[in-house]
């Protein structure tokens, strides 16, 4: 399934919205290029799945994994800085994967071995500076309801 965004705001309504409709284990891998937006959507995302709006949502990129308290607990990661899966072991990342919280994770390209088959992988793309290709899919039929509300969302 893919959309456009024609505007931050939209975006930022497909994130609130996937936030709200996400579970205790889910994990959403954000790929994409630099500046795509996926700190962008995270930041949504962890608003529409109750992170309070003061507890700001930063891209991890030299923390490699930061943790907020919403309606589940929040996981935010950034592989940018890493090789490989190998470093998402060596650090202890992978029980994130299967635990009971929300996981997002940027760069998942970086470790694309370890992702969970259940996962969502969002890419996004640049179109111009005002607009993005949002491109969702899924190999678990779970996601299917939510990924079509989220393309009714975004018109
Ligand atoms: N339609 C749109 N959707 C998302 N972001 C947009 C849109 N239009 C403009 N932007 C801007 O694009 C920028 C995206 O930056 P962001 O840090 O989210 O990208 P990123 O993919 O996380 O980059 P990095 O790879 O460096 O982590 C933000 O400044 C945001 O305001
Ligand atoms: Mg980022």
């Amino acid at each position: 399934m893919r959309l456009i965004s024609r505007s931050l705001a939209t975006t930022l309504k497909v994130g609130r919205n996937l936030g709200s409709m996400c579970e205790p284990g889910d994990v959403v891998c954000l790929g994409g290029d630099l500046g795509a937006g996926k700190t962008t959507l995270v930041q949504a995302i962890a608003q529409g799945a109750g992170v309070d709006e003061d507890e700001y949502v930063n891209s991890p990129t030299f923390a490699i994994l930061h943790e907020y308290r919403g309606i589940l607990p929040l996981y935010h990661m950034d592989f940018y800085r890493l090789g490989s899966s190998e470093d998402v072991f060596a650090l202890g990342l992978e029980e994130y994967l299967y635990g009971d919280g929300l996981t997002l994770i940027e760069w998942y390209e970086r470790a694309e071995d370890v992702m969970p088959e259940s996962a969502l992988v969002v890419l996004l793309s640049y179109i111009d500076e005002t607009s993005r290709e949002i491109s969702l899919h899924s190999d678990d039929p779970r996601w299917l309801n939510k990924i079509n509300e989220l393309a009714a969302t975004c018109g």
